[in-house]
């Protein structure tokens, strides 16, 4: 039987009501499958952590999470963390422990009332540099103001993690149809987008049988949302990665319904691409389904990590349940238009998760 540690991170905002909904998914598996073990380990972090032990990383923490199997992790509300005290978890982690590449699903839903109803993308984000400034430098930031008026942001990148993010990304296609888009904006950050654009060229020559093109970032925007179907897997910078992955949310229904796992060679962190949605928190409303499937994504690289088949399966059957659900209309939390609470919308999950 699989038996893994899973690393549970609540956040902020809505953060601890999406978790909540990972946990009760995580309780019902346990109950209910008998080919998996799935132990959560509750971890500290973020403006709670802060309150009770004056740092939103703690020590003890990232001690813990070297002795998990799997991690997942809720939103966070960075723009109010500041100083030494407050890193951003979800930086650290991936920089710290290189999950270099940010996987990130968009596909339609049936049921969700979108702009398509037949998209299938998967962005896969370079997750370590790029014009992230707070994990550029061996120490210190990569923003600097040397006058009052004028800030300098660096953005770092490298050869390698390039290679290993485009390796990532054409192993992915593989698994799906076979088709990877490079995006880039190397007719005008001819150096940094040049170095990624040459070196996933040079990696796509070990795998040709999959289909590879290239687009400027700008003109893939426009393409992405007016044809999605053309495309397969897009493999791409950091922030250009960001941007794409909240876009290609938004064509399958938002934010409530993508999720994402952050993955490296040794280790993986489920997290969600939404933030903490302090519009919304504290309400009971938000959606748990992007947390959730980001749990399904973790299972699923556990399965291939671990060669465990009732892991994968569990991750596919996830995805499956979600589906039942949102297609009987019945259940459906106020981002997709209905009323239901994150709890209802949990326990619906779990009930179609038994019939798969
Ligand atoms: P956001 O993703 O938190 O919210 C954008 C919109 O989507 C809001 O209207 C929100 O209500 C809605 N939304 C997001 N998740 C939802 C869910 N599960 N169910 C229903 N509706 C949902 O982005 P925003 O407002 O730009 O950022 C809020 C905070 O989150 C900021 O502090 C930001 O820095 C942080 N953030 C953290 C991230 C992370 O920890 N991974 C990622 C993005 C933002």
């Amino acid at each position: 039987m699989g038996s893994y540690r899973l690393a549970v991170m609540d956040g902020d905002g809505i953060g601890p009501e999406v978790i909540a909904s990972v946990r009760t998914l995580l309780a019902a598996i346990n109950e209910r499958e008998p080919a998996l073990d799935l132990i959560p380990v509750d971890l500290p972090i973020g403006l709670a952590a802060y309150e009770h032990e004056g740092t939103t990383l703690p020590a003890s923490t990232l001690a813990a999470l070297e002795t998990c199997d799997g991690w997942i992790l809720g939103p966070l509300t960075t723009h109010l963390y500041q100083g030494a005290a407050m890193p951003n978890v979800s930086a650290v982690l991936r920089k710290r422990f290189e999950l270099f590449a940010n996987i990130r699903p968009a596909r339609s839903f049936p049921g969700i009332a979108a702009l398509y109803s037949d998209v299938d993308v998967v962005v896969v984000r370079e997750n370590t540099e790029g014009f992230y400034a707070d994990r550029n430098m061996l120490a210190g930031s990569g923003e600097f103001q040397p006058a009052p008026d004028t800030v300098l942001s660096v953005r770092v990148v490298t050869q390698r993690a390039c290679e290993r993010l485009a390796r990532a990304g054409f192993e992915l296609a593989r698994r799906r149809r076979s088709h990877v888009t490079l995006v880039h904006k190397a007719n005008v950050l001819r150096l940094g987008c040049g170095l990624f654009l040459d070196t996933c060229r040079a990696v796509a020559t070990d795998y040709p049988d999959v289909q590879v093109d290239d687009f400027h970032v700008d003109a893939f925007a426009m393409h992405l949302v007016m044809r999605p179907t053309d495309f397969d897997v897009i493999v791409t910078t950091n922030l250009f990665g960001d941007v794409l992955s909240d876009l290609s949310a938004g064509l399958i229904g938002g934010l409530g319904l993508a999720p994402g796992l952050n993955a490296g060679h040794e280790r993986a962190m489920a997290q969600a691409v939404h933030g903490s949605a302090p519009d919304i928190a504290g309400r009971g409303g938000a959606n748990p389904i992007a947390s959730i499937l980001s749990l399904a994504q973790l299972l699923d690289w556990l399965g291939t990590r671990h060669t465990d088949l009732a892991a994968t399966n569990l991750g596919a059957r996830l995805w499956t349940a979600v589906e039942t659900v949102l297609a009987t209309d019945a259940v459906k939390t106020p981002d997709l238009g209905g009323k239901a609470t994150t709890t209802e919308m949990t326990e619906a999950i779990v009930e179609a998760l038994q019939a798969t």
